[in-house]
């Protein structure tokens, strides 16, 4: 099934979908992005993703082109144009086209893209057994310069990370900031359990804050598993009990070694395990729109 392109409003086969050269988005990274799933096909959280964008679109001075209806107006139409059982969602603006001149003033219009294309599922080994991890030596950018909790589409911090975790054979890279304190991987969020205790890094470490990561942080938190917000070092983590990483494609994913180390417990340990379990019945629980023309009119407050 190809990818389906929703571009400024039309449906247009991938093969043609163009964005011009003089868009800043392709000239200098300067778009914010989101990335949603369905769960039996209805987005999940997509009201969460979308204040997210407006909070990055804040964040980068970008007055959105459309409101929350007119965004989910659109997501609905590609996810209609798709028709697959599970998809994966991608809205981007970028901020236009302009002159070749960083200076966003002579950028008049945003684009609106939304992609809509089959999710691509896991293998189960990364559920049952856990994922390797690499402690990446590049540095989380700091939240005075590109504020990764920002989620813009100048994304070349991710993708040397995650070049240097895949030359180290594995799945996922974990930066540092500044400081030294662990922030989060290249595309999700990190967690970690010691002695029972569940922690994961701060907002002001400079992370994206996630939406499955603050999912789980309620569910820990509704099952009286308390997680500590903090600074903590590649030491603490090298010294965990288990560890796991959270993102919206991913869900809740075990991971198994840290830089070659085994975790204290094989993966996934108990407290993952239970999380994933909740993680999983919270799914089943939340999602209980029939179809997309019901999830429509809820968001759009026709009902
Ligand atoms: N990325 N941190 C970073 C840097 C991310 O890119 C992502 C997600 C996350 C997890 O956030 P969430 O739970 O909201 O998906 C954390 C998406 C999935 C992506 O770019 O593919």
């Amino acid at each position: 099934m190809p990818t389906i392109v929703n571009l400024d409003g039309q449906i247009v086969p991938p093969e043609g979908a163009r964005i011009s050269v003089f868009d800043h988005g392709f000239l200098f990274g300067d778009s914010v992005y989101e990335v949603i799933r369905t769960y039996r096909g209805i987005p999940f959280t997509c009201r969460e993703h979308l204040a997210r964008l407006e909070r990055s679109a804040a964040g980068i001075g970008l007055t959105l082109p459309l409101s929350r209806a007119g965004f989910v107006g659109r997501i609905v139409e590609t996810l209609r144009a798709a028709a697959v059982p599970e998809a994966y969602i991608r809205v981007v603006v970028t901020r236009g086209v302009g002159e070749i001149d960083i200076d966003p003033a002579t950028c008049p219009r945003p684009s609106v893209l939304v992609l809509a294309k089959e999710l691509r599922t896991h293998a189960p080994e990364c559920y049952s057994k856990g994922v390797a991890a690499a402690l990446c030596g590049i540095e989380r950018t700091s939240r005075r310069a590109t504020d990764p909790g920002i989620k813009s589409g100048n994304y070349l911090n991710s993708v040397l990370a995650i070049m240097e975790a895949r030359r180290k054979g594995c799945y996922e890279g974990f930066m540092r900031n500044g400081e030294g304190h662990l922030t989060e991987g290249t595309t999700s969020n990190l967690f970690f359990v010691s002695g029972g205790r569940l922690h994961t890094p701060a907002p002001e470490c400079g992370i994206l804050l996630g939406i499955t990561r603050a999912v789980v942080l309620d569910l820990a938190d509704a099952a009286g598993t308390s997680c500590q917000e903090g600074f903590f070092t590649s030491d603490e983590l090298l010294a965990a009990d288990e560890a796991f990483l959270t993102s919206t494609t991913r869900g809740v994913m075990p991971i198994a070694t840290i830089e070659g180390r085994r975790l204290r417990a094989p993966a996934p340990g108990p407290v993952t395990r239970q999380l994933m379990e909740r993680f999983a019945a919270h799914l089943e629980e939340a999602t209980t729109v029939r179809d997309l023309g019901e999830y429509l009119e809820i968001e759009t407050g026709r009902k």
